[in-house]
This record gives C-alpha cells, structure tokens and sequence, in this order.
C-alpha cells in the first residue's frame, strides 16, 4: 500500500471528477492536500472539510485559475507556505468543446491550449525547484487516449492533450537524475462532468437519443463497454506514487478500456 504521510500532493482541477478521486485517494494515503478548481463556494468548502475530516488530514483550496500563470505559481507557493513542500503535483484541469475546426472559436482554442497545456507548464515551473532540494518528486498529468488518437471536432482538445504527452517526456527526461518522475495517464471515457456536458449537443447535432450517444458514440470505440471510473484513474496516480513505481517515468499510460489497442 502507498505510503504519503508527510508528503503535500497539488491536483489542479479537483473540485469535481477525476482530480477529487486523486485528492481523496492522496488523502486516504496520509498526504496533506491542495485542491484547486472551479465551482460554488459551499461545495468547494465542504469538499475540502470533507478530506480533513474523513482522511485526518489537512486540506487547503486554491483558487487559482489555470489561465492565469501568476495564479499557478500562487498555487504551488500556497503548498510549500502551508505544509513546508509540494511532493506531488497533477496536472488535472481540463475543459472540452466540439466544433468543426473552420468554426471553432479562437477564445475556445486559446482556452483550452491554456487549461489543457500551458497551465501544466507553468505549474511543474514552479514545483520543480523544491522538488529538486529535496531530490524527490511525482509530477502526473491526467493526458487522454486523445493524447495518442485523434476525434473528429476536438482539434483544440486533440493538440493540448498531444502536447501535454511531449512535455511530459522531456520534463521526464530532465528530472530523472534528481528521483523526480514525470507521467501521463490516458483514460478512455470516465464518467464525469466533462463527459455529461457533451451529451445534449451531440444529440442535438447527430440526431440521437441519450442512450444512442453513450452506447454509440462515447462508448464506441471502447472495446469493454464500459466507462472508466474515476476511482480507477485514481489507483493508478497512487501506484505512480509508490516506491514501486520509482522507475516508471516519461511513459504514457493508457486506462481506456483498449479503445488505443485498435
Ligand atoms: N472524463 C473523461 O472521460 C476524461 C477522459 C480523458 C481525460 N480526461 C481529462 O481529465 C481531466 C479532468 O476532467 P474530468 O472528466 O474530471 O472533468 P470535470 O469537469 O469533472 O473536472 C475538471 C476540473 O477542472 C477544473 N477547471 C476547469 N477550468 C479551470 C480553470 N480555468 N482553472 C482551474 N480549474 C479549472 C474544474 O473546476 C474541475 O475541477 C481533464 O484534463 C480531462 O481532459 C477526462
């Protein structure tokens, strides 16, 4: 079992979804935690209560917004202020839109190359020099099987997420003599927000019923039938954590269900 008492894990996007299931399985492994992301005041308070008082830990939330570099440095800063260090920090926010590449939105591409890309930049910026001092460190990107696949209608999504499997090899490849790791998960479909929002407009344009888009679209090319789930994604962080892991760095690692085996 992972150890992390005494260790900090930063997991950017961990207001709902696949970076809460990160924040609660560090927690539940004794790691003090920052979460960050969006959302209303109320529920953000109570998921923070919630690690402290389910998991004896301690919680802090940043507000920063992952298009604002200022702000991701603040977040990294607030970690080491708080607890003395960031050990562990995911790259986990991330927002999608579909459109067909001559009409998508300029705002939407810059949105989602800041979000999906350039917020993991600036954030392993700013962990890396503590990382360092202290010669340890799990840096851990949630990518997507559309880091090494492609979809029609998510260019944006599609070039971030490529991206972030580029970065994350050379940072790899910098940090390995310091004991710091740096990989990509890449799930499949996860049962998440991000997913729910895409359904009424594919029904929309398509044609299809809830049930068609799911089974037809989202699952489609997911060999298991079956979405992935966040408490999945969430084992394989903790793994990656682990003295077992130690030498598993700049890899990829596909949890879609075999949509890439195809
Ligand atoms: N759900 C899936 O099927 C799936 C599959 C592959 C990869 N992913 C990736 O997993 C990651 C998490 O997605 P999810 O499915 O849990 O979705 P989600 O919508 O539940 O979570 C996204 C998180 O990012 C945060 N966020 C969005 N914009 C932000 C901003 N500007 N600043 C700070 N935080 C911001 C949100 O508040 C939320 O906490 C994303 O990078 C996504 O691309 C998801």
């Amino acid at each position: 079992m992972t150890k992390l008492k005494g260790k900090t894990a930063v997991v950017t996007g961990s207001t709902s979804g696949i970076g809460l299931a990160y924040a609660r399985a560090f927690a539940g492994a004794g790691a003090n935690v920052v979460i960050n992301g969006l959302g209303a005041e109320a529920d953000i308070e109570k998921a923070r209560s919630g690690l402290e008082a389910e998991f004896e830990v301690k919680a802090v939330y940043s507000p920063a917004d992952m298009t604002k570099p200022a702000e991701i440095a603040g977040m990294i800063e607030l970690g080491e202020t708080t607890f003395g260090s960031v050990d562990i920090l995911v790259n986990n926010a991330g927002i999608q839109f579909v459109s067909p590449v001559e009409s998508f939105p300029v705002e939407k591409w810059d949105a989602i190359i800041a979000i999906n890309l350039s917020s993991a930049f600036h954030a392993i910026r700013a962990a890396v020099p503590g990382m360092k001092k202290r010669g340890w460190g799990r840096i851990i990107t949630t990518a997507s099987a559309h880091s090494t696949v492609a979809s029609p209608f998510k260019s944006a999504y599609v070039a971030a997420k490529h991206g972030i499997a580029g970065l994350t090899k050379a940072v790899a490849l910098e940090l390995a003599p310091h004991r710091i790791t740096c990989n990509c998960i890449s799930p499949g479909y996860v049962w998440t927000s991000l997913v729910e929002k895409q359904i009424p407009d594919t029904m929309k344009s398509r044609g299809m019923t809830r049930e068609q888009v799911v089974n037809d679209v989202l699952l489609a090319a997911q060999p298991t039938k079956q979405f992935v789930t966040v408490e999945q994604v969430a084992a394989l962080a903790l793994y990656l954590c682990s003295d077992d892991a130690a030498q598993i760095t700049g890899s990829n690692l596909s949890i879609d269900g075999g949509w890439t085996a195809a």
